[in-house]
């Protein structure tokens, strides 16, 4: 299987990654360098929070958010889904 990859949209740049098997969407940003936005990395703040163009996201314990803007912190890519875009600015 292809691995996943995420693309994060910030600040009107795209950086593309493989993204990790366990790893929050966050993390994933951290450990390649992107400069997405958080504070707390606990799902408070909401300062982290992204709109999933395409793709899906599920939180820790394998629920679907119910929106498609999503605290990135708590949100990982959906086993199997082969893409997830990610815009930071809508
Ligand atoms: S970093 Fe605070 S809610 Fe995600």
């Amino acid at each position: 299987m292809k691995p996943a990859r995420i693309e994060y949209r910030i600040a009107g740049k795209s950086y593309e990654v493989i993204a990790g098997e366990h790893e929050t969407v966050l993390d994933c940003a951290l450990r390649n360098s992107i400069p997405a936005p958080y504070s707390c990395m606990e799902g408070v703040c909401s300062s982290c929070t992204a709109l999933v163009l395409e793709g899906e996201v599920e939180d820790f314990v394998g629920h679907a958010p119910i929106e498609a803007r999503v605290q990135t912190c708590q949100m990982r890519i959906k086993p199997g889904c082969p893409k997830l875009i990610l815009d930071y600015e809508r």
